[in-house]
């Protein structure tokens, strides 16, 4: 293969719009491909279809250069780029476990007719194991330069509200290839940041897609241990957060991750963990991953002791009762509402009788699209007006910096569930609340 200048990013959505501004900013000219028009057409604007932070900047400079370009055609890619990443969703199937990679299927069949030069297509999407192998042969099946037309896995482990500064300076880069064409080509395209020091692992397929899912899985299971604890901590009168405080200091154990609350939700997580019990349990070995059926039930739990602790602040019930909820989406730094557990609260509430009203900094556009039913606010305050119980359930810094001894001027009763452990406890007791958290005291 030719030296590496041209890139195409196919998939336009968090992982594709952040990969191509940063593939730009590393001095490649950059196709972002996108099925949706409007889409495209927004991103070749400048305007991004989501909230992440830094990333409108990113882009700015690139589209004004035009060393960064989005269209809908895949044969206008195919023509452009030396390097084609693939970076579609694969989603949870309706009423299934396992992971939907119809859209990848898609992709490639878009793509792989056009490909008529030797290039390497490279999948960044969160897969289960066995779909980069069964789709190199998809590819050389349909393009006209056939096994020329090649396929690497390199996995993506990028956060949402950090995309920009993960996918520039990455804890590792790992790349499942078949030849050594495509770790060249790969160690090329990433040269900037290996002389950075960035890990670059080279391994088979499998093992960079199981790479990614252990990963989650990992972090799930890490969430969920913190939140187990909560629960002993619940029945046994302590505090969860010192708890954790004093384990992290072990480095085998670590305090990332150990945040124990509401629980992890997203794009990612949730799906991912039932995606990868799903493969095992096709490839013959479910129990190795029974145990992430807990990791996922102590997630959902955490949902339904939140709202008990709302009700009991409520006095039992709530009927007549305005629940003020802060926080919809699935963490801060993100509009993103997909799986939250704070919408999931918000609508418990709703449907047990309670009359709430939402606000978030970023997500209410994308709530109210999804949970029409639930009322929203502009504010905090606004939210909280009238308010008998106020339930803190995204920890956004906006929360954190709240006045509470203003925000108790405008509620009925100054009482809060804090589902995040992250409000400071000793203010909003000191400013007259009746404060209560999850797995403390
Ligand atoms: C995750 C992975 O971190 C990332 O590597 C992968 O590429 C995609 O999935 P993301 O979903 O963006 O990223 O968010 P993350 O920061 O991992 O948080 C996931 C969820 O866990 C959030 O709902 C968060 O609130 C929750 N969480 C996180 C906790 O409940 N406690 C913690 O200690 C940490």
């Amino acid at each position: 293969m030719a030296p590496v200048s041209r890139i195409t990013v196919i998939g336009t959505g968090y992982l594709g719009a952040t990969h191509a501004a940063c593939m730009a900013e590393l001095g490649y000219e950059v196709l972002g491909v996108d099925v949706d028009p409007d889409k495209a057409a927004m991103l070749q604007a400048g305007t991004l279809p989501f909230y992440e932070p830094g990333l409108e900047d990113l882009l700015a400079p690139h589209l004004a250069s035009g060393r960064l370009r989005f269209t809908t055609s895949a044969e206008e890619a195919a023509a452009f780029g030396d390097v084609h990443f693939l970076c579609v969703g694969t989603p949870q199937r309706k009423g299934e476990f396992a992971a939907d990679t119809s859209y990848l299927d898609a992709a490639v069949d878009a793509l792989a007719p056009h490909l008529d030069r030797p290039c390497l297509v490279v999948g960044k999407s969160t897969v289960p194991v066995g779909t980069a192998a069964r789709l190199a042969t998809r590819i050389a099946e349909r393009a006209p330069v056939g096994e020329a037309a090649e396929l690497a896995w390199n996995p993506e482990f990028l956060r949402e509200g950090h995309a920009i500064g993960d996918t520039l300076h990455p804890d590792r880069l790992v790349v499942g290839v078949r030849s050594e064409t495509a770790e060249a080509t790969l160690r090329e395209v990433y040269a900037p940041l290996i002389a950075e020091g960035v890990p670059f692992l080279v391994t088979d397929f499998a093992t960079s897609e199981l790479v990614k899912v252990s990963a989650n899985a990992f972090l799930s299971t890490k969430i969920s241990f913190i939140n187990a604890m909560a629960e002993v901590c619940e029945a046994a009168g302590a505090d969860v957060t010192q708890l954790s405080q004093a384990l992290s200091y072990d480095p085998r154990i670590g305090g990332q991750f150990l945040n124990a609350g509401l629980g992890f939700g997203g794009g990612c997580l949730p799906k991912d963990i039932r995606a990868f019990m799903a493969r095992a349990g096709e490839l013959g070995v479910d129990q190795a991953l029974t145990f992430l059926r807990e990791v996922d039930a102590i997630n959902m739990r955490r949902r339904f002791k939140m709202v008990d602790l709302a009700r009991d602040a409520c006095g039992g019930g709530f009927l007549g009762r305005r629940v003020a909820v802060l926080g919809a989406a699935f963490k801060p730094e993100s509009d993103d509402i997909r799986d939250s557990p704070a919408l999931n609260v918000a609508a418990q509430v709703q449907l047990q009788g309670g009359d709430v009203t939402v606000y978030d900094p970023k997500a209410v556009d994308n709530a109210r699209k999804m949970y029409p039913g639930l009322a929203y606010a502009d504010s905090a305050f606004g939210a909280a007006a009238g308010a008998h119980v106020v339930l803190h359930l995204t920890e956004w810094r906006e929360f954190r910096e709240i006045d509470p001894a203003a925000l108790g001027e405008v509620v009925a009763e100054r009482r809060v569930v804090d589902g995040r452990n992250a409000l400071d406890a000793d203010r909003w007791r000191a400013a007259g609340w009746t404060y209560r958290a999850l797995g403390r005291p």
